[in-house]
C-alpha cells in the first residue's frame, strides 16, 4: 500500500495541546488506518532551519518554522486577509497587498523545495486547504510525478466573486495542477467548475471531470465528517468527569445553551449574540432557566479584522449581561480559552442546544460533534444556519437565517420548547446523517477517486506514474 503524504499549514501534532479549528480534527481520525507523512508548519516563527520530524504510531510528523515574513506575508496576509474572506463571500474585508501575494508564493516554492527530497516515488499526496494552491505546480516543477490531490475544507463561492481576487487567473490555474480538487458540498464543486466555464470557455471531458489547458482536472464534493462512535463514547466518559460536573453544578439547575467557534468573523457571533438578546427580550419566561455558555478561541490575532470582532463581541458580552443579568445569573458566559476535545465532548454533551449559525462555512464540524454527543433517548437540539456546509446534510436541525434576529430568537424558544418525541425524531434523522460521512467514509472515498485510473478527453483510461 502506497504511503499517503498529508500537506496542511496547521499540523496535529500530538503533543496533547488544546488547539482550534476543523481541519486538524477531520485529518487526524482520518489517518488511523495508514502509513502517513503530515507535513506542515510547526506553528514557529523563527530563521529557516532543518525540519523537525516526530514519529508516533504510523505517522511522521514534519514541520518546518516560518520566517516573520512568511507570517507576515503568507499567513496574515494573502491566505488570511485576501482568500479566507473572498471564500467566505466576504469582498468588504480583503486586504489585498502585491508583497503578501509574492510571499504566498514564495512560501509555497519554500514548502516544496522542503517536501520534494522526502517524497517516495509511490507516495500519494493529499494537500488540504487555501494556503497551498500553488503547491502541486510548486512540486512539479521540482520533477515530482506524485498522483496529487487537494481538498478546500472551507467555502468556494460563485464565479462573480472568486473573479474580485487580483490575479485569480494565476491562482486558480494552479488548482488544475492537481489530479482530483474536493470540496465539501455540491455547491462548493459546481462553483468550481462554473468559474472555469465562465471565465475561461473550459468544457468537461466527461462528468466531474473539466479540462483546464489541455489538464484534466477532476474534481467533486467529498463532505467532512467526524469519527462518530469514538465521539459519542468520548462524550459519554467525559460527563463523569469532574470538570463536567463541576459545570453542572454551577448551572444551578438550569439548562445549558452551548456555542463552541473560533473567533472568527465568518462564524456570525454578533449576529448570534443579537438574536439571544432579542430572546430574552421576547421570551422573558425562559430568563433565569437558561445560561448560554460561548466558548471561542482567539485566532489571528495580529489581523485588524479579528481583533475588531473580538472588540465587537466583547461589547454585545457585556451589554446583555449587563441589561439582563442578575447578582445570582449570568445569561452569558463567554471564554476565549481553548478546550482540549474531551472537555468540549463533556460539555457538547450536557447541553440542551447548540448555536451554530455561522454566516458561512465550509462543513463545522461542531454540528456533527453535538449530534454524536447525544443521548438518544433525552437528546439536545441542534439550531444550525443554512449557510454552514452541514445544512446541506444536517436538513433536520432547526434551520436557521442568522442575519433574521427575529426569526433566530424565535427558533431559540423553539428548540428549548420542542417535545421529547420529536427531539427524539430528529435526533435519529440527524445520527443517521452524521454517520453517512464519517471520517474515514471522507478520506476512503476522496483517496480511492484520486487513486482511481484518471481518463483522457476520449474516456480511454490513461496510464499515470504510481497508480
Ligand atoms: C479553519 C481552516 C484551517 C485552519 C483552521 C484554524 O478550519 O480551514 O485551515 O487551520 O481554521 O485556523 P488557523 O489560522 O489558526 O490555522
Amino acid at each position: 500500500m502506497p504511503r499517503l503524504v498529508i500537506v496542511s499549514n496547521r499540523v496535529g501534532i500530538p503533543d496533547g495541546k488544546a488547539r482550534a479549528g476543523g481541519l486538524e480534527v477531520a485529518i487526524r481520525s482520518a489517518l488511523e488506518q495508514m502509513e502517513c507523512l503530515w507535513f506542515g508548519w510547526s506553528g514557529k516563527i523563527g530563521p529557516h532551519a532543518e525540519a523537525q520530524t516526530l514519529t508516533r504510531k504510523n505517522v511522521t510528523y514534519t514541520t518546518v518554522d516560518l520566517e516573520q515574513a512568511d507570517f507576515d506575508e503568507f499567513y496574515n496576509g494573502f491566505a488570511n486577509s485576501v482568500l479566507w474572506p473572498v471564500l467566505h463571500y466576504r469582498l468588504d474585508l480583503i486586504e489585498f497587498t502585491r508583497r503578501d501575494q509574492s510571499g504566498y508564493f514564495r512560501v509555497n516554492e519554500y514548502f516544496a523545495r522542503q517536501l520534494a527530497p522526502l517524497l517516495r516515488p509511490d507516495d500519494v499526496i493529499w494537500v488540504h486547504d487555501y494556503h497551498f494552491i500553488p503547491l502541486a505546480q510548486a512540486l512539479s516543477d521540482l520533477g515530482c510525478r506524485n498522483r496529487i490531490g487537494f481538498f478546500l475544507h472551507i467555502p468556494f463561492p460563485p464565479p462573480e466573486l472568486i473573479a474580485a481576487l487580483p490575479n485569480h487567473e494565476r491562482l486558480l490555474t494552479q488548482l488544475s495542477h492537481y489530479d482530483l480538487v474536493g470540496f465539501q458540498t455540491e455547491r462548493d464543486a459546481v462553483n468550481f467548475a462554473s468559474y472555469f466555464e465562465n471565465e475561461r470557455g473550459a468544457l468537461h471531458s466527461h462528468p466531474g471531470t473539466i479540462v483546464v489547458d489541455g489538464r484534466e482536472v477532476a474534481y467533486g464534493a467529498f463532505p467532512v465528517g467526524i469519527d462518530v462512535a469514538d465521539f459519542s463514547q468520548l462524550a459519554q466518559k467525559a460527563a463523569e468527569s469532574d470538570f463536567v460536573k463541576e459545570v453542572t453544578d454551577s448551572l444551578g439547575g438550569r439548562s445549558m445553551i452551548i456555542g463552541v467557534d473560533r473567533l472568527d468573523y465568518s462564524k456570525g457571533l454578533p449576529m448570534r449574540f443579537d438574536a439571544y438578546e432579542m430572546f430574552l427580550k421576547n421570551f422573558p419566561d425562559w430568563r433565569q432557566k437558561i445560561t448560554y455558555l460561548q466558548i471561542t478561541p482567539r485566532s489571528r490575532a495580529d489581523i485588524a479584522n479579528y481583533a475588531d470582532i473580538g472588540r465587537q463581541i466583547g461589547q454585545s458580552v457585556a451589554r446583555i449581561n449587563g441589561t439582563y443579568g442578575e447578582v445570582t445569573w449570568t445569561p452569558l458566559r463567554y471564554v476565549n480559552r481553548a478546550h482540549n476535545r474531551r472537555q468540549l465532548a463533556g460539555l457538547l454533551k450536557m447541553s440542551r442546544i447548540a448555536l451554530v449559525t455561522p454566516l458561512r462555512d465550509g462543513m463545522n464540524l461542531v454540528a456533527k460533534e453535538f449530534v454524536a454527543a447525544q443521548d438518544p433517548d433525552d437528546p439536545g437540539v441542534l439550531v444550525l444556519s443554512r449557510f454552514a456546509g452541514a445544512a446541506h446534510e444536517l436538513r433536520d436541525a432547526v434551520l436557521v437565517n442568522p442575519y433574521d434576529t427575529e426569526g433566530f430568537a424565535a427558533a431559540i424558544d423553539r428548540a428549548l420548547s420542542m417535545p421529547l418525541d420529536e427531539r427524539r425524531g430528529r435526533h435519529r434523522a440527524l445520527y443517521k446523517a452524521v454517520c453517512a460521512s464519517d471520517s474515514e467514509g471522507w478520506a476512503g472515498k476522496f483517496l480511492s477517486r484520486l487513486n482511481a485510473p484518471a481518463r483522457n478527453s476520449r474516456g480511454d483510461v490513461r496510464v499515470v506514474a504510481g497508480t
